[in-house]
């Protein structure tokens, strides 16, 4: 490990973007993390030396729209790379992020993501992220915070896998919004204002229709499917969506939705969206839908956006291991981020 900080250039500066920025120019920042750099669309700023400043970090954040998106050139990634410890972190939910992960870990430069469809993407690409002849040595990926948020769902998973252990099935509930939407149903919300609630809190994709339609969940699910050496792709996925794609206005579903979830609570039902991944020798096979489950089912007892990953495996075979808090939300992913920071520069 080097004596000198980690070097970060942060990009994207939206929901968990900007809770980076709030914890890095804190009262409590993380030790050893110095923010080098911070770009979005509309601007880009990387110092030589030292932190970039708050003031610098905030005009990059509320810059105008331009009309030429900024893009990350080698030039900037070569001057990120002479820097100490260099990491690119990746705030946002971007299309075809792979390129740009490829040139940076040539480079010596660590990526920590929270954004899952690089991980998620056909197979083919996500398999050059993980191809070490294409990294330059001891350079990491790291990407606990693509699911489950700040929880720590990747890393446990990868000990059940490195250790030996078998997991045969994991279950999940993997969408912060759909998990805030189901239990403000349940306490009298409509539903198209439930939705606008979750976004308003930051809890929803940037385009919440890939919560509604289960899209954030079936990639979250290939995620995990992958770290049981599953090369399942998204469409492999059995996918109910919450809400169908052909649905374009929400209040249309606000009276039939109230209906359904009061019918299941005479029941002593709850309406969760869960994600199943079942391992069996070296088949794996996804799927995520809306189920009604009873109220003591461990879903049906999450509150707010929580999460739930319960893993059953060869050892945990009668008690699931399960990890559950908060799954969404700003400070919790900016955690997450910190975390993989420290540990990818060996600051731990
Ligand atoms: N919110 C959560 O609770 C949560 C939890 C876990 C993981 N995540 C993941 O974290 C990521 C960010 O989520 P968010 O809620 O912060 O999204 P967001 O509020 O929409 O912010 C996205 C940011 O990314 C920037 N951006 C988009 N494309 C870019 C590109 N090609 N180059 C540079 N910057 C680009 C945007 O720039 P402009 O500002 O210029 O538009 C914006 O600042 C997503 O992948 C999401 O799945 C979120």
């Amino acid at each position: 490990m080097g004596t000198e900080n980690a070097s970060v250039f942060l990009v994207g500066t939206g929901v968990v973007g900007s809770a980076v920025l709030a914890i890095a120019h804190g009262a409590t920042p993380p030790a050893h993390v110095t923010l080098a750099g911070v770009a979005n669309t509309r601007g880009l700023s990387l110092v030589e030396s030292g932190a970039i400043s708050p003031d610098e970090a905030r005009a990059i954040a509320s810059r105008p729209a331009s009309t030429e998106p900024v893009t990350i050139t080698d030039d900037v990634l070569d001057a990120l790379a002479k820097r100490a410890s260099p990491v690119l972190v990746d705030a946002t939910a971007a299309d075809d992020m792979e390129d740009l992960y490829v040139r940076a870990l040539a480079r010596g430069i660590h990526v920590v993501t929270a954004n899952k469809k690089p991980l998620a993407a056909p197979w083919a690409k996500r398999a050059r992220l993980f191809d070490e002849t294409h990294r330059a040595p001891g350079t990491k990926l790291r990407y606990e915070a693509t699911v489950g948020a700040g929880l720590p769902v990747i890393e446990t998973l990868k000990d059940l896998v490195r250790t030996g252990d078998r997991v045969r099935r994991i279950e999940c509930v993997l969408s912060g919004t759909l998990g805030f939407v189901v239990n403000e149903l349940d306490a009298g919300t409509p539903f198209s204002r439930a939705v606008a609630i979750a976004k308003d809190r930051g809890y929803t994709e940037p385009d919440p229709r890939e919560d509604l339609g289960g899209k954030d969940v079936a990639r979250k699910a290939v995620v995990l499917a992958r770290e049981l050496g599953s090369r399942l792709e998204i469409a492999d996925v059995d996918l109910e969506p919450f809400v169908p794609a052909s649905v374009k206005d929400l209040e249309k579903l606000d009276a039939e939705l109230a209906a359904k979830v009061a019918r299941l609570r005479t029941r002593g039902e709850k309406l969760v969206y869960l994600a199943r991944i079942e391992a069996e020798g070296t088949t794996v096979r996804a799927s995520a839908g809306p189920l009604a489950v009873p109220l003591d089912h461990p879903a049906a007892t999450l509150r707010g956006s929580s999460a739930l990953v319960a893993f059953t495996t060869a050892r945990y075979d009668r008690d699931p291991l399960v990890v559950r808090g908060s799954g969404a939300g700003g400070a919790v992913t900016a955690s997450a981020l910190f975390a993989d920071i420290l540990k990818a520069t060996g600051r731990t």
